[in-house]
């Protein structure tokens, strides 16, 4: 039997759509472990089970779907000897999203990872090396501020008693959420024995920028992530009324705020670099009182991490002199850093090749976005495939991959899982 490329996309894609989204912005509020979240890791059980694929939550909440391979077919690690199973290809990315995120940040890739899987068996494709859909967990730091926080602890990237202590903005720490969710805290941490058994990642994820549209082209290739980071600043100052207090006598904690929300504009333009305050919150959040505290989140990432420094430096000195200037007290606090990753040029120059073989050319381009193939390649080879975004715009309700695009993503994953996973 074979199939049209791309046909069982449609069909699985509608089944997610409506899982969180917001009816009022018509964007995503899929927090990690929330309700809305657990809609989407049951859609990925049912997902599997419908393929009859084995279905896994590895103890830090990162889920697989496995198309185990018979022993009878299973190809050896460099030809078969010792008994070794062969290591899986694994693809995939998260379906969690940031407040109001777009519909395709994430799921694209698991949604695609899951289409290519009915596509390669329509078409009689036998793996001889197992493949895994992977769905990564917090991958956008939306709820407990890190982000890949899955795929950190999976890789030991981050201490597993500090991750379960982590707080949302209600004071849940990600233990109790995991624990009300029905998923056992003590299980995170690194997990040698699963990443023993991946030969190496490949996540399709759309684009996030519209070089490729500029380029003409539906499918691209990644070569690297910038290096980046995310600050939490805090500006104490003294609540007070705002019918009374004189200007003189307030110490005033938006102002400084304010201040260092266009330094962080001023010092990315003198970088080259990309600098945001998109989160802020003010106590008490009276309209006639002088707030007490304002707390904002500093999103920093550069080309380089001389640009990096440089950008956060500037930013972090121009936000304490305006405190001081104001009497109101300035602190910092690094809640997530990602250095640079170049991703692995051996498995690039695979999937390039077998893009080829299907007449697909598929131009190499650096992100500014991060992504748990980021995180993974400590540990294995990485790779990634984006699908055009014509309007470049991400993290927002206005995200939006073509259908026809779409459907050349699931083509293009089914080449490289055919070239990595068979014969
Ligand atoms: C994730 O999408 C990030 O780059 O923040
Ligand atoms: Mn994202
Ligand atoms: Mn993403």
């Amino acid at each position: 039997m074979s199939r049209r490329p791309g046909s069982a996309f449609p069909a699985l894609w509608e089944s997610l759509l409506p899982i969180g989204r917001d009816a009022g912005t018509g964007g995503y509020r899929r927090f990690c472990w929330s309700p809305a979240e657990l809609e989407c890791r049951a859609w990925f059980q049912r997902a599997a089970a419908d393929r009859g694929l084995r279905a896994r939550a590895d103890g830090n909440g990162n889920l697989y779907a496995w198309w185990d391979v018979p022993a009878a077919s299973l190809a050896g690690e460099a030809g078969g000897s010792g008994g070794l199973l062969p290591r899986a290809v694994a693809t995939g990315s998260h379906l969690d999203s940031v407040p109001d995120g777009g519909a395709f940040d994430g799921p694209l890739g698991v949604v695609s990872a899951f289409a290519t899987i009915d596509q390669l068996r329509a078409e009689g494709f036998e793996p001889a090396r197992p493949i895994a859909v992977a769905a990564f967990a917090e991958e956008e730091g939306g709820r407990f501020g890190v982000a890949c926080l899955g795929s950190r602890l999976l890789t030991g990237a981050i201490d597993p008693a500090t991750a379960r202590g982590l707080r949302d903005a209600g004071g849940v720490t990600l233990g109790q959420a995991m624990h009300a969710a029905g998923h056992d805290p003590a299980g995170l941490g690194p997990d040698d024995e699963l990443l023993a058994r991946l030969g190496c990642y490949v996540e399709l994820h759309i684009e996030q920028g519209r070089k490729l549209d500029g380029l003409g082209a539906a499918i691209g290739l990644a070569e690297s992530i910038w290096p980046h980071g995310r600050w939490r600043l805090d500006f104490t100052g003294r609540a007070d009324h705002a019918g009374t207090a004189a200007l003189a006598d307030r110490a005033d904690p938006m102002l400084p705020y304010a201040h260092t929300v266009l330094a962080a504009r001023n010092a990315a333009a003198e970088h080259g670099a990309l600098a945001t305050i998109g989160k802020v919150t003010a106590q008490p959040g009276a309209a006639n009182a002088v707030s007490s505290a304002v707390h904002a989140w500093l999103d920093v990432r550069a080309p380089g991490t001389s640009s990096l420094d440089g950008t956060l430096d500037q930013v972090l000195t121009a936000a304490a002199a305006a405190a001081q200037a104001h009497r109101v007290a300035f602190s910092w606090h690094q809640e997530s850093s990602t250095p640079a990753v170049e991703f692995d040029s051996a498995l690039r120059a695979r999937l390039a090749g077998a893009l080829a073989g299907r007449g697909i050319t598929a131009p190499v381009l650096p992100t500014g976005a991060g992504h748990d193939a980021g995180i993974l390649a400590a540990r294995l080879p990485t790779a990634m495939l984006f699908v055009r975004n014509p309007t470049g715009v991400s993290h927002s309700p206005a995200e939006h991959a073509d259908p026809g695009d779409c459907a050349a993503g699931v083509t293009a994953l089914a080449a490289v899982l055919r070239d990595l996973a068979g014969r």
